[in-house]
């Protein structure tokens, strides 16, 4: 007969590779039944887009084969929450807020994170979106959405939902001011402000924030009014561009953000008929990378006339079965599995 610990010694010698801990201790193992040699657990894993989901399930039923019993697994995911206490319960029902901030603009920010979202939504998360672009809102016309908002029975605005993602942006909101350009800080404060509280948000996995470009009073608002998780820095590789987003990055640092890693943008260029590929803005070196900005690079996106061409059609590239999507796919999933490396070690840093 076979019994609970011996079932859970083994499993006890699968580690995560990312957070580096065991798969029991972690609490990933429940609802355990044996029944003579039938052995019955769920297997949870801390994000459905963790990278190394498949690999961790590959080695549990390696090991309940060499116990040689009959396995009955279950896997769910459950998104562990990578926020300090909130004292004032503002986003109660979000697990994490991930921000995405660039130096310069035009670097591709808004694309990462619209196809970050539908990565992760694709997976199975639950994800809002929150365009915080105040002067240039882009958002609603790369996933194709048109103006116009209601609000629930307590007055909260609903966000519109597309591709099973909740989005709010200025320019959703049915009259928008001619002199937006001329909005001052105070004023973006303020709304930045109100997407956050007055916006019937529910229960999410994953709030992207797409950032305005720079250091100014956005991610400072954003910073000051609710725990963020982390940043996702967006850069292209030229050092001049990299020099800006590590300027972002230190202010982020500064205010004790984690950065969550770096995406380089317009990363090469592969020719699509001979599939040769050219760096055009040339290469950064990865290593450099880390070492500047200590966060790993998650994502490295080709210069692809296809993207544009999707995102002006209200459909992101990420959202197609193809090369371009599962590019997106990998960074997502890069950026879901950092995020539950913080998450652990932030739930470890509250317990102490
Ligand atoms: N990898 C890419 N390949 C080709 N075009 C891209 C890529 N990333 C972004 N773009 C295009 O570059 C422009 C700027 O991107 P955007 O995401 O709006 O930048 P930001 O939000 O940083 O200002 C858009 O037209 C977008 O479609
Ligand atoms: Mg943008």
């Amino acid at each position: 007969m076979i019994t609970v610990e011996q079932i859970m010694n083994a499993l006890k010698s699968i580690l995560d590779p990312e957070l580096k801990k065991d798969i029991v201790s972690m609490g990933m193992i429940r609802d355990l039944v044996i029944e003579g040699n039938n052995v019955k657990f769920t297997l949870e894993l801390t994000t459905p887009a963790c990278p190394y989901n498949s690999e961790i399930e590959q080695e549990v039923r390696n090991k309940m084969q060499q116990l040689g019993v009959n396995l009955d697994m279950k896997i769910t995911a459950r998104v562990m929450e990578g926020r300090s206490i909130d004292i004032s319960e503002i986003l109660s029902g979000v697990k994490n807020v991930i921000a995405v901030a660039s130096g310069k603009g035009g670097v591709g920010k808004s694309t990462v994170a619209v196809n970050l979202a539908v990565g992760l939504s694709k997976s199975g998360a639950k994800v809002g979106l929150l365009d915080a672009d105040i002067y240039g809102p882009s958002i609603p016309l790369m996933l194709g959405l048109t103006p116009g908002l209601i609000a629930d029975e307590n007055g909260k605005i609903i966000p519109q939902e597309i591709y099973g993602i909740k989005v709010m942006s200025m320019g959703l909101a049915p009259q928008q001011s001619d002199n937006v350009g001329i909005w001052r800080g105070p004023i973006i404060s303020g709304i930045i402000k109100q997407f956050l509280t007055d916006v019937n948000w529910g229960e999410l996995d994953y709030l992207i924030v797409d950032l305005p470009p720079g250091t100014g009073d956005a991610p400072l608002t954003l910073a000051q009014t609710i725990p963020i998780t982390g940043v996702v820095v967006v850069t292209t590789p030229q050092t001049a561009a990299m020099n800006i987003a590590l300027k972002a990055a230190l202010m982020f640092k500064k205010l004790g953000i984690p950065i969550i890693g770096v995406i380089e943008n317009m990363s090469y260029f592969e020719c699509p008929h001979c599939n040769n590929i050219t760096n055009i803005f040339g290469i950064a070196d990865e290593q450099k990378i880390v070492e500047k900005f200590g966060a790993p690079l998650v994502g490295r996106i080709p210069l692809n006339a296809k993207i544009v061409e999707d995102s002006d059609e209200g459909k992101p590239v990420a959202l197609a079965d193809t090369d371009y999507a599962k590019v997106f796919e990998r960074v997502a999933r890069n950026v879901a599995g950092r995020v539950s490396v913080i998450a652990v070690e932030m739930q470890q840093h509250l317990i102490q």
